[in-house]
């Protein structure tokens, strides 16, 4: 696809549907992908900056001419409704992308989307399925820093229903494929998070209180990278 590998892994979630929407979407290369690959009959891409907007505007210029992509200076759902077939939403803070899902005014639950959050992984589950949505995919991928990708929809536009087990509270923290399955990138992340821990607890002035919340952390990543935390 040539962009950087997590723009390529981004593309290779997305699946064909009529519109596609990108919240968020900055250079927009992932809308471009979509409507060069035939994946999308149109495309609403959105930003809430300015400038921002403007680099995807250019790149995107010939589909504006086209008819074929439309683009929105806008907060969140600003712009994007309910009918879309498919939202990415990416770069952000899972915190950021459930005040967007939520917004009195213009917050839904998309029929099929794809969430890329900075952090807060967890709250953006949570907030998924309690909320009418439903996870597919949910796992770390790597491209020079660890990235988690959130791939569902809303549970009323799923046809067979696949996994009714409910989450774990591990799987809410660290994504259920990770859990499940140990992928190698996500191990590659527990085992630098648990260096990090080495690190601090070689401090010597580390408050007591401090080792022991460090120690119980470091035990719980030791746990799930065994695979006995599930
Ligand atoms: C780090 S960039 C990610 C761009 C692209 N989605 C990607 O993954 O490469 C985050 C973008 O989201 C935009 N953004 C942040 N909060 C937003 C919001 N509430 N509504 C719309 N856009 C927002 C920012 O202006 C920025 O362009």
């Amino acid at each position: 696809m040539g962009y950087t590998k997590r723009i390529d892994t981004l593309c290779g979630l997305l699946s064909k549907t009529d519109v596609f929407a990108d919240v968020g979407c900055d250079h927009g290369y992932c809308t471009e992908y979509m409507l060069g690959h035939g994946l999308c009959e149109r495309a609403i891409f959105s930003d809430v900056s300015k400038g921002s907007l403007a680099k995807a505007e250019r790149l995107l210029a010939p589909y504006v001419r086209a008819g074929r992509a439309v683009s929105v200076l806008g907060d969140g759902f600003y712009g994007v409704d309910e009918s879309v077939g498919l939202v990415l939403i990416a770069g952000m803070g899972g915190c950021e992308i459930v005040s967007i899902l939520s917004d009195v005014k213009h917050g839904f639950m998309p029929k099929k989307f794809v969430f890329q959050p900075m952090h807060d992984g967890e709250k953006l589950r949570r907030y998924i399925l309690e909320n009418g949505g439903y996870i597919d995919k949910d796992y770390t991928f790597e491209d020079g820093k660890f990235y988690e990708v959130i791939c569902g929809g809303n549970v009323k536009e799923r046809g067979q229903v696949c996994d009714e087990h409910p989450y774990t509270d591990a799987e809410y923290e660290f994504g259920r494929d990770n859990i499940r399955q140990l992928p190698e990138a996500f191990q590659k992340r527990l085992k630098k998070l648990i260096g990090n821990i080495d690190r601090y607890l070689k401090e010597p002035n580390l408050q007591e209180e401090s080792r022991r919340e460090l120690l119980e952390k470091r035990a719980r990543f030791e746990g799930v990278l065994r695979g006995e935390i599930k």
